[in-house]
């Protein structure tokens, strides 16, 4: 059972001195991509967010059981409902895929693929930073984060540069479904570090992620209704 938790990187707190404006606890949302019942992505994020906990984040994580296909339901059903308010609450996301077929799981995918473009003029994960993770049953491979990578792109989040990929996953956690120590848990330990420093520094920004080009467009649809109302 992994008690021992990391001390506190120096870094952290020249960050939170930065950071801007906001001073509550960042508020990370975690996705993971199964509905097993012994599932080992579930058991990576809830290792991810003791160690979001204790570098001073807060923390959900999604439960995707009863979530329906997207499009196979209104959006007023109530899984679906608590997936959009989550997404809307976070400030930061964890996302880890099982590898299945050399790919991020339909579980996993269906989650995102329920996300809205826009709620009201925003997009809901615009902004919002992003941690991809996953695990495997086979030897270590990238293939389920490389895709996380580009949907994070798609969603328009800021992925940050680490991440974790944990082969054989099922050797990982002990029998309290507890990671056992090793590189590989080292290396959540860095990436949730990472995740919360950036968090930190990009919360506050909006405007790093508005669009010359929108922001035209919307100038634009703007003149002609004016136009319109004045013929
Ligand atoms: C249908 C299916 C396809 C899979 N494909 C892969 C694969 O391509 N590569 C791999 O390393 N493991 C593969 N696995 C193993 C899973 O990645 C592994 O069991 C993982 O722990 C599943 O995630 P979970 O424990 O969160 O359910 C596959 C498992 C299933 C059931």
């Amino acid at each position: 059972m992994t008690d021992h938790l990391p001390n506190l990187d120096p870094a952290l707190s020249t960050v939170i001195a930065d950071a801007r404006e906001s001073q509550h606890r960042p508020r990370i949302l975690l996705l993971y991509g199964s509905t097993r019942q012994r599932s080992f992505s579930r058991l990576l994020v809830e290792e991810a967010a003791r160690l979001l906990e204790h570098f001073g984040a807060q923390t959900r994580i999604f439960n995707p059981s009863g979530l329906p296909l997207p499009d196979d339901a209104p959006s007023e059903h109530p899984k679906v409902q608590e997936l959009l308010e989550l997404m809307q609450w976070s400030e930061g996301q964890v996302w880890c895929s099982p590898e299945r077929h050399g790919a991020m799981s339909a579980v996993f995918k269906a989650q995102i693929d329920w996300v809205p473009l826009a709620m009201g003029a925003v997009r809901p994960t615009q902004g919002k930073t992003l941690a991809v993770m996953q695990v495997s049953g086979g030897s270590q491979s990238f293939n389920a984060v490389n895709q996380l990578r580009v949907l994070g792109r798609w969603m328009r989040m800021f992925t940050i540069p680490n991440q974790s990929s944990v082969p054989k996953a099922f050797l990982e956690f002990d029998e309290h479904d507890r990671m056992k120590p090793s590189a590989l848990y080292d290396r959540v330990v860095d990436v949730m570090e990472e995740l919360v420093k950036f968090t930190l520094l990009l919360r506050d920004r909006p405007d790093l992620v508005d669009r010359y080009s929108e922001r035209k467009e919307s100038a634009e649809a703007l003149s002609q209704r004016v136009n319109q109302r004045s013929i």
